[in-house]
């Protein structure tokens, strides 16, 4: 005979199982803009090369890992400032640590060096696209997860540091695809001068290889693509589990 006790409990583990996923509350993950086009990672920003490589559509990627590093891809398009008829394309890269602190806020700090901006104004620049350094630290007022039931996936809601929200993100890799949480350009920091001569050189070349070595080895193990989530779905067909059991310990 089972008792009411026995029955009340295992159907409370069930529907609590059925609730609980792999700690889905966290921002580590590849988030990438509705168009799902723009990705951080090597597809990119290809470090050794130094070159940024235009996506299909316009959008915004955000990746963070769990030790605290964060890594950011977007490209996007804007009317220019002085002709609306003509548009601003800029694609950027950055990387860095980031810290949520006790109110909240979200911080991102690149890596000074790292950061790189392709910038193509088609009626100012005369087709020769601007490509510089750069570097900004970015603020977040605060962030939330959803489990966004219309499109079945994670979505990451970020708010400016006016209290403004972003456009939403939704979770495409997790664990994220990103490049090494590495300073990858630490020649070329103060002592520019340097990168001429024998020492500098070679020993640029051993970091290419070893950031060569460093993707390989991130394709091999890392980013785990996320599949749309059928939510309704999943939902029902594991409160009927749950209830199933349920109703089978009842029986028993
Ligand atoms: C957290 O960071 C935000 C943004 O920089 C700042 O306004 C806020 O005062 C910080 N809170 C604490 C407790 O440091
Ligand atoms: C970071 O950006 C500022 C402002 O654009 C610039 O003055 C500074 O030199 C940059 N730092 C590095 C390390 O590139
Ligand atoms: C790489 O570094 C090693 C020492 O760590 C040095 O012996 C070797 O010549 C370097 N290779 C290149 C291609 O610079």
């Amino acid at each position: 005979m089972v008792s009411l006790k026995t029955i009340i409990l295992n159907c409370a583990i069930l529907l609590t199982s059925v609730q609980a996923d792999d700690d889905w509350n966290t921002l580590v993950g590849t988030w990438s803009s509705k168009s799902n086009a723009v990705f951080t990672g090597p597809d990119f920003y290809d470090p050794v090369d130094e070159l940024l490589i235009e996506p299909a559509l316009p959008g915004i990627s955000y990746s963070f890992t769990e030790d605290g590093y964060w890594e950011e891809a977007t490209y996007q398009i804007t009317p220019s400032a002085k002709d609306h008829s003509c548009p601003v394309a800029a694609l950027t890269f950055q990387h860095g640590t980031y810290e949520v602190n006790s109110t909240g806020s979200l911080i991102l700090t690149p890596f000074k060096v790292d950061g790189r901006q392709l910038l193509s104004e088609p009626c100012e620049d005369d087709g020769v696209s601007t490509y510089s350094r750069y570097n900004q630290t970015e603020i977040f007022k605060k962030y939330q997860i959803y489990l966004d039931t219309y499109h079945g996936r994670y979505r990451l809601q970020l708010y400016e540091s006016d209290g403004s929200l972003m456009q939403p993100l939704y979770l495409a890799y997790r664990p994220p695809q990103m490049l090494p949480t590495v300073t990858l350009n630490p020649t070329a920091s103060d002592d520019a001068s340097a990168s001429g001569s024998s020492a500098a050189s070679s020993s640029s070349a051993n970091l290419s290889k070893k950031i060569k070595r460093g993707l390989e080895n991130r394709y091999k193990t890392n980013a785990v693509k996320r599949q749309t989530i059928d939510y309704q779905f999943w939902w029902f067909t594991s409160l009927g589990v749950a209830l199933f059991g349920c109703l089978l310990i009842f029986r028993g």
